[in-house]
């Protein structure tokens, strides 16, 4: 294991959901993180307890280029290092196969924010990641990015997406100590899943219990890889 002692944790989208749940049990843990969000100020307020010293906050928009390069400069610019990157932040919108109008805006978003920044910042990370000689990844991903029910198919592209991209990375950081992993779970209960009626809120995974898992991942040696983390609140495996 990984002592979490000085090592730099970038989150994109740290200010709910699973993003913020990752950070309270990072911190907890002793990490240091770099949190981005694209509202600063509800970030600010919700964190205001925690130590400066061991806290940056920047604003980072997906669709906005100029933050992806200006997160990692101010990460360094504090922290000297960057130890591992959790691409976090992601959107849903509906669109299917069925669909009789073309919604390619929607599609566009989704690919922005769910695969083109994640690759974007993975890029800015990586000869940060190398130099830590054991760099981490976690890219939350989803089960929709291992299987397709129904005809919804914009979100589980972007998401198969995610898994491949998660795979490219490991195999382009392996040999200097880069370890990535595509996080699939089902549904959780955040603000994503509030209008979901087929499951109750009761019956999802907790935000809490991924970033329990994000912690113990990104704490493992580098020969324990993990390629890809399923959680399901449900029997199956992908289902
Ligand atoms: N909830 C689920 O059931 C579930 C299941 C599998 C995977 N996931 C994945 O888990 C990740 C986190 O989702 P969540 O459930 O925590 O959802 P959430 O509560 O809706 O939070 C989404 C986060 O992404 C941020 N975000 C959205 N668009 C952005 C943009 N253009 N630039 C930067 N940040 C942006 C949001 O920021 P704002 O507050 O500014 O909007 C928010 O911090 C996503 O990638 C999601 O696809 C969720």
């Amino acid at each position: 294991m990984i002592n979490s002692n000085g090592r730099v944790v970038m989150i994109s989208g740290a200010n709910r959901g699973i993003g913020l749940a990752i950070a309270r049990n990072l911190y907890q843990a002793g990490f240091s993180l770099s949190l981005a969000s694209r509202k600063i100020s509800t970030l600010e307020s919700i964190i205001k307890d925690w130590s400066s010293e061991k806290i940056l906050i920047t604003k980072f928009d997906a669709m906005d280029k100029s933050t992806h390069s200006d997160w990692v400069k101010k990460t360094i610019d504090k922290f000297g290092k960057i130890d591992c990157l959790i691409n976090n932040a992601g959107i849903v919108e509906s669109v299917s196969v069925n669909d009789e109008e073309d919604n390619e805006e929607a599609l566009d978003r989704m690919w922005a924010v769910n695969v083109k920044a994640p690759l974007s910042l993975t890029r800015l990370t990586l000869p940060f990641l190398r130099k830590s000689g054991a760099g981490r990844v976690i890219n939350v991903a989803s089960l929709a990015g291992k299987a397709v029910y129904g005809s919804s198919v914009g979100y589980s592209m972007t998401k198969f997406a995610a898994v491949a991209l998660s795979h490219a990375t490991r195999h382009g950081g392996w040999d200097d100590g880069v370890r990535c992993t595509a996080l699939c779970p089902g549904y959780v209960a955040t603000d994503m899943t509030s209008t979901v009626e087929s499951i109750s809120t009761d019956s999802m995974i907790s935000p809490d219990d991924l970033a329990e898992l994000v912690r113990t991942v990104i704490s493992l040696s580098n020969t324990a890889s993990v390629a890809e983390l399923l959680v399901n609140c449900r029997p199956d495996i992908v289902a």
